[in-house]
């Protein structure tokens, strides 16, 4: 595989010689199995540092520069994968900070964990093995920890353990799959949202661990105040829409039409026909129920169908005995026991807490059960 080394500089001078000599000359000469080549990415920085990596090209000739204008951490990454790509045809591409933060005797590392059949691998400082520098203030150390607890309980998402961290190598797939979505935040949030989407698209993710050190050179350029804040709106909202926009919105939106088919035949079947309400609404109930399961099958939980005919309608007499128990048992049974607790008076909000209930019950039994990953 052709392997590019990103490098995102911004006032970097010193450190990027350092650590171009170290992957080029302790590195590379140790990896036989993969085409490796460095790719800095700096945003003219005043200090010079293309002046220096150009020089180092000379010396170098797998060592390459894009320059652009500074627009940020996730910007330049972007800018630098299509250059990799277009330009020096990478199979795959690390990410990888210019301050030595991250140890270049790591490379090889990741790249025996992504040899093993990964379309990413993230470095990892929360961990087993991994750190963060142990001379960081309490109050650093805090931000770090607790941001990434956040993260992944926001994301809902625990099987990664480093959501922020910048050492990372990944095929070129991943990226030209993700890149439309990534225009949105182009600062350091661009590696969460990057790492999120890669995950939501059911690619396969590792993990390394990582001793992160602090740089000894230059500044870090990160804003903390606009990073927490660009950070948790991009997690709050992503899972916003994830749960409106997955299978859980779908799963409401075809509960919402069963109820309004629901009500209509009730009405109708009354109001024309003038059926006993109870008998029309068990008859709106059970053409409800008929047309959840099938747009349940055929939307909500479309890539887990049911194809076969006997199958079909085995499932369909579960969902029928499921949905039935729900509302008998956990829908009427909250407005029976918090009637009797607390009082009649209150029977509709009972009825909104049963139902919410309700909900919960159906979607984790349609998940677990009717449409479960493997068919019984
Ligand atoms: N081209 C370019 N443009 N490079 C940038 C920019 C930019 O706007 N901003 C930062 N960089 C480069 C830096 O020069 C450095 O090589 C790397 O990106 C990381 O930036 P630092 O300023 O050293 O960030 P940090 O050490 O505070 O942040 C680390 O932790 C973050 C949170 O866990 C990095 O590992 C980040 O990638 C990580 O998100
Ligand atoms: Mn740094």
């Amino acid at each position: 595989m052709k392997v590019v080394i990103i490098i995102p500089t911004y006032n970097e001078k010193g450190n990027i010689e350092k650590l171009i000599a170290s992957l080029e000359e302790e590195i590379f000469p140790q990896i036989k199995n993969h085409e490796m080549s460095i790719l800095v990415a700096d945003d003219n920085s005043p200090d010079g540092t293309a002046k220096e990596v150009t020089k180092l090209k000379k010396k170098f000739i797998n060592l390459h520069l894009s320059s652009g204008e500074r627009k940020g951490l996730g910007a330049a990454y972007i800018r630098a994968m299509d250059y990799a790509i277009k330009k020096l045809s990478a199979d795959a591409m690390f990410e990888m900070d210019a301050d030595l933060s991250h140890d270049p005797k790591r490379v090889p590392v990741f790249l025996k964990k992504f040899d093993g059949g990964f379309d990413m691998v993230v470095g990892t400082r929360y961990s087993e093995g991994g750190s963060i520098p142990p001379n960081w203030p309490f109050k650093r150390k805090m931000f770090s920890v607790v941001g990434n607890l956040l993260v992944r309980t926001i994301l809902m998402r625990f099987g990664i353990h480093d959501w922020t961290g910048g050492f990372r190598v990944l095929k070129k797939d991943v990226f030209l799959k993700e890149k439309p979505e990534l225009t949105n935040f182009k600062g350091y949030t661009f590696q969460v949202s990057f790492l999120h989407k890669a995950a939501r698209d059911g690619f396969k993710i590792g993990e390394v661990p990582i001793n992160f050190t602090d740089r000894t050179l230059g500044r870090s350029k990160i804003a903390p105040r606009e990073y927490i804040i660009d950070l948790l709106t991009y997690v709050i909202v992503a899972r916003i829409k994830e749960i409106l926009f997955g299978k859980f919105g779908k799963f409401l939106i075809v509960g919402g039409t069963g109820f309004i088919i629901n009500a209509v035949v009730l009405r109708v079947l009354v109001e024309w026909y003038k059926w006993n309400p109870s008998y029309a609404n068990l008859a709106g109930a059970a053409l409800a129920i008929f047309s959840n399961f099938n747009f349940n099958n055929l939307w909500t939980f479309r890539h887990r169908r049911i194809k076969s005919l006997g199958l079909y309608f085995w499932k369909m007499l579960h969902f029928y005995a499921t949905s039935s128990f729900g509302v008998v048992f956990i829908q009427t049974g909250t407005i029976f026991v918090l009637s009797q607790i607390l009082g009649k008076q209150g029977y509709f909000i009972y009825f909104l807490i049963g139902t919410f209930f309700l909900l919960i019950w159906n979607f984790t039994i349609y998940n677990r059960f009717i449409w479960k990953e493997k068919p019984l």
